[in-house]
């Protein structure tokens, strides 16, 4: 079977501030500069790099239908000119995520895709159809024409609609909470329950893992599975339905992931002929994780000691492998692989599997901040010795000297990692699928769809930015047995793509001029022009924008939050008129400051949270200064900025 064709200059924040001379600020993390820097230029190039790779109107995919994402442009040596349905989910996650965060131009992107997808659901394929129970649903890829294709290939492939599904109930959960209920239930439920069904009737039986190489069962494929039908169960209740068949099959599912540890590391697959140790798994976590969840290991959260065992054994793996990596001791960062027996291209680093090394770490911090403390166990002794050597098993608070090491050692690790990814980009920001392990330079398919994604989700990450929560508390319960099983859930061709013109509601929404229409013949016009604050006749922009700042920081008793900007509104950088946070709803498992403040629609403004000690003592966050740009939008008159204290 083919493969898948298959320095930091460190500088005092002190310098930085005005209106400010505390040898405090001087304690703060230091920043990277040079990986900051080239974060603010690659994200732009990511973005830009994903909307090029999706018809009909980016700049590599005209002959694509709209809404359809290619995984490259590359039309020979690889050919990757098509569709798959992994990797459009997963980077239309990533654009859901963006949008959720305020990217709201991105809107009729999202919805392109989902009206493309209840094309594609309905495609006889190689692998059956949707009417033969589902089977079609089964199918890894497609034509850019929304056509089958129809040569050979590693299908089933059962990651496919597992990940749909938890993409568009992203979606589907941001409509419901906005006030768009009915368009939740009749465009994107119908879709949604056909992927449930699917993943409900079988996950038990064997497919191709997510590389297209191994017929068996895969941890990631069962991973994403459970997620998702955890996930369906919720957004079914909230369009007013149900999923008997996801609530029979998730503990099951649950059930038999926890086979795939192995004690030391989690296995990708049940295949004899290799090791097991594979990113899949690093995949597998940062793509379940849930930010409200705390470092289970059931679920392999990315905190989890199984999951921090498992990253240092996997990037472990491909230390003596590759010329790049030599002379890299561990606990430093190394380009990673997919696994160590990889020969597609010879084996070599892809940037995804790198960039997931580092989003992993970003989320254990995220939660570690969450949650005030961090465990070493046993079982993930091995991972913190190897970056802070005088690691002893125990719980450090967050007010612990040993924290404070640990916690800015797993950052620099971490960081690493995005550095070898900003060290092996194009000079123009463009990364392809792989580098090379020698030579560093840029191989296989050019401007990899997926990997622009990977690198926005771990810069994400990195900001402490994290996606909803997917319901992993009230899921990660083990059944006692584990037992073979399937339900059946509904099938049926999901019709209704007609979205509403204009999107609005009283919170965090967004406005839409023109958007895909419904079609059933494949022919949808879509233009992709979007919100902006231009008005319609039925649009007025509100006269000011109520913006609460949702801040996740850790404080003590006697210590308080302020927050401090460039805009009047924040003070403009004097602390004596910044904003307190109010810790009201502050408790044990939600260190959550907050405060509301109105801002005129489109401002721009770069601002920092204040720790002000007990003793009057000020601490800013570390650098770069956050920068916000209030919606303007049609009604839209609020709207939550999540942070985590830096
Ligand atoms: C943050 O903003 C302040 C005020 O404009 C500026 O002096 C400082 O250089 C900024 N910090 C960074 C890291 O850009
Ligand atoms: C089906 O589930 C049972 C029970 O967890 C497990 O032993 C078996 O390996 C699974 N088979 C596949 C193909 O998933
Ligand atoms: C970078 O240069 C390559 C080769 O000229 C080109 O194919 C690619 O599209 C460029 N990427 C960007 C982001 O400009």
């Amino acid at each position: 079977m083919a493969s898948r064709i298959l320095t930091a200059a460190l500088y005092a924040l002190s310098l930085s501030q005005p209106a400010i001379a505390n040898p405090l600020v001087n304690l703060a993390p230091r920043a990277t500069s040079s990986l900051d820097t080239w974060l603010a230029s690659e994200t732009t190039v990511a973005r830009t790099g994903i909307l090029d790779n999706i018809g009909s109107s980016g700049a590599y995919a005209a002959s694509a239908k709209s809404g359809i994402v290619i995984a490259s442009p590359s039309t020979d040596s690889p050919d990757y000119y098509y569709t798959w349905t992994r990797d459009s989910a997963l980077v239309v996650k990533t654009l859901t995520d963006l949008f959720r965060n305020g990217d709201t131009s991105l809107l009729s992107t999202i919805e392109a895709y989902i009206t493309s997808q209840s094309i594609i659901q309905g495609v006889t394929n190689p692998s059956g159809s949707l009417t033969s129970n589902g089977l079609g649903l089964g199918e890894p890829k497609f034509n850019v024409d929304e056509t089958e294709f129809t040569s050979s290939w590693g299908r089933p492939q059962r990651d496919g609609p597992a990940l749909r599904a938890i993409t568009l109930i992203d979606f589907g959960q941001w409509l419901v909470n906005n006030g768009y209920e009915s368009t939740a239930a009749s465009i994107v439920w119908p879709i949604v329950r056909n992927d449930l069904s699917y993943v409900a009737q079988y996950w038990n039986q064997t497919g191709y893992d997510l590389w297209e190489e191994v017929d068996g069962s895969s941890f990631f494929t069962i991973a994403v599975q459970h997620r998702a039908l955890v996930q369906g169960s919720t957004f079914a209740a909230s369009v007013g339905s149900s999923c008997s068949y996801c609530d029979s099959q998730a503990p099951q599912i649950l059930c038999y992931l926890q086979s795939f540890w192995t004690g030391s590391y989690i296995l990708a697959n049940f295949d004899s002929s290799r090791t097991g140790k594979d990113s899949n798994t690093l995949l597998g976590s940062i793509h379940t994780f849930d930010p409200e969840a705390g470092c289970d290991d059931t679920t392999f959260q990315p905190c989890s000691p199984r999951a921090l065992a498992n990253h240092k054994v996997v990037t472990d793996s491909f230390r003596s492998i590759y010329t790049l990596n030599s002379g890299i001791s561990s606990g430093s960062a190394v380009a990673v692989g997919r696994y160590p027996e990889d020969s597609y291209y010879n084996g070599n680093p892809w940037y995804l599997c790198t960039l997931a090394a580092a989003e992993q770490l970003y989320d254990a911090l995220y939660t570690w901040n969450r949650l005030g403390s961090l465990e070493v166990t046993s079982v993930s002794l091995a991972f913190f010795e190897a970056i802070y050597s005088s690691a002893a098993t125990g719980t450090y608070s967050s007010s612990s000297s040993t924290y404070s090491s640990i916690v800015s050692a797993v950052k620099t690790y971490a960081d690493g990692y995005m550095s070898i990814v900003e060290e092996y980009a194009a000079s123009n920001g463009s990364l392809s699928e792989q580098f090379d392990k020698s030579s560093g330079s840029q191989i296989s398919a050019r401007d990899l769809t997926w990997s622009y994604a990977a690198l926005l989700t771990a810069n994400m990450r990195r900001n402490s930015i994290v996606p909803a929560s997917w319901g992993e508390t009230s899921a990660s319960s083990v059944p006692a047995t584990c037992v073979s099983t399937s339900a059946t859930g509904t099938y049926s061709s999901a019709t209704n793509t007609a979205w509403p013109a204009t999107l609005t509601s009283a919170s965090g929404s967004v406005t839409t001029t023109a958007t895909g229409s419904a079609t059933t013949t494949g022919t949808t016009t879509s233009t992709k022009t979007t919100t902006s604050t231009s008005s319609t006749s039925t649009c007025s922009l509100p006269t000011s924008v109520a913006v609460t700042f949702d801040l996740i920081a850790t404080t003590y008793y006697g210590e308080n939050i302020e927050i401090s900007g460039s805009v009047s509104e924040l003070g403009s950088w004097d602390t004596d008129d910044a904003i307190a946070l109010s810790a009201a709803d502050y408790t044990d498992d939600d260190h959550l400051w907050f405060v509301t403040v109105d801002f005129t629609p489109g401002e721009v403004f770069e601002y920092k949270f204040i720790r002000i000690e007990s003793d009057g003592d000020l601490e800013w966050e570390s650098d770069p200064n956050r920068s916000y740009t209030v919606p303007a939008a049609c009604q839209q008159t609020a709207v939550t900025v999540s942070d985590t204290w830096r």
